[in-house]
């Protein structure tokens, strides 16, 4: 089953937010979803404390040992989602090796995508050694509607040689106000941000799709 990580350094980038509703969408489509927590801080645990555990299991790796926890743990599922902890390099690193797929969100400003620089530099070393796995990808979190992404940003993310995800999130009280309850954001399962998470979850699958061929 694929392991799919999403990961950034910076606290506040939007990895829980697209775990816990990527997970959701995957699992609405009938897979089989685990999602980790490797982010010693455990919002994704209290995001599934608060729904009690009614959406997918979560468990929470936040040891350096987790490729290895989760070879233990992971058959069964059709899906693995890890998501990631902040600042700490040795988790991450720990993550990109347990991953077929890195997403790396990051919120349209140039100090998001600098910050994104030491989280490249792992996974590039890590596809140095591995034939080129991990694939990664970067999405943009919290988009503004309706603006292009600034050129500054994008000249930055572009020099990182990472392919940029087309779909996005975008910036929508829905993903906090769900996320607060416990749910996501397929409470309202028609509503333009689960159409946005639906996309983002095909684009993962296609992404993922490219490795196998
Ligand atoms: N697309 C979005 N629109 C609005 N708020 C968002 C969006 N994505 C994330 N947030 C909010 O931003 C904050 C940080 O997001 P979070 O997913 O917890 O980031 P991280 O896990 O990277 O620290 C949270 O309060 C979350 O609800
Ligand atoms: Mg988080």
């Amino acid at each position: 089953m694929p392991v799919i990580s999403i990961l950034n350094q910076k606290g506040g980038a939007g990895k829980t937010t697209i775990a816990v509703n990527l997970a959701h969408a995957l699992k609405l489509e009938g897979g089989k979803v685990l999602l980790v927590d490797s982010d010693p801080q455990g919002s994704a645990r209290d995001w599934n404390e608060a729904n009690e555990g009614e959406i997918v299991p979560v468990v929470g790796l936040d040891r350096e040992t987790l490729p290895k926890d989760l070879q233990a743990i992971k058959a069964g599922y059709d899906w693995v989602i890890i998501d990631g902890a902040p600042q700490i390099a040795k988790l991450s690193g720990a993550a990109v090796k347990a991953s077929d797929l890195v997403v790396i969100p990051c919120q349209p400003s140039p100090y998001d995508v600098w910050a994104a620089a030491d989280l490249v530099d792992i996974i590039k070393a890590r596809q140095d050694v591995t034939n080129g796995k991990p694939l990664a990808a970067f999405i943009i979190s919290r988009a503004i509607k309706n603006t292009k992404l600034g050129r500054e940003v994008q000249e930055a993310l572009e020099g990182y040689e990472l392919p940029i995800m087309h779909s996005s999130t975008t910036q929508r009280v829905a993903y906090p106000t769900t996320a607060s309850e416990g749910q996501t954001v397929f409470v309202e399962p028609k509503s333009a941000a689960a159409q946005e998470v639906n996309l983002i979850k095909n684009e993962v699958k296609e992404l993922l799709n490219d490795l196998k061929s």
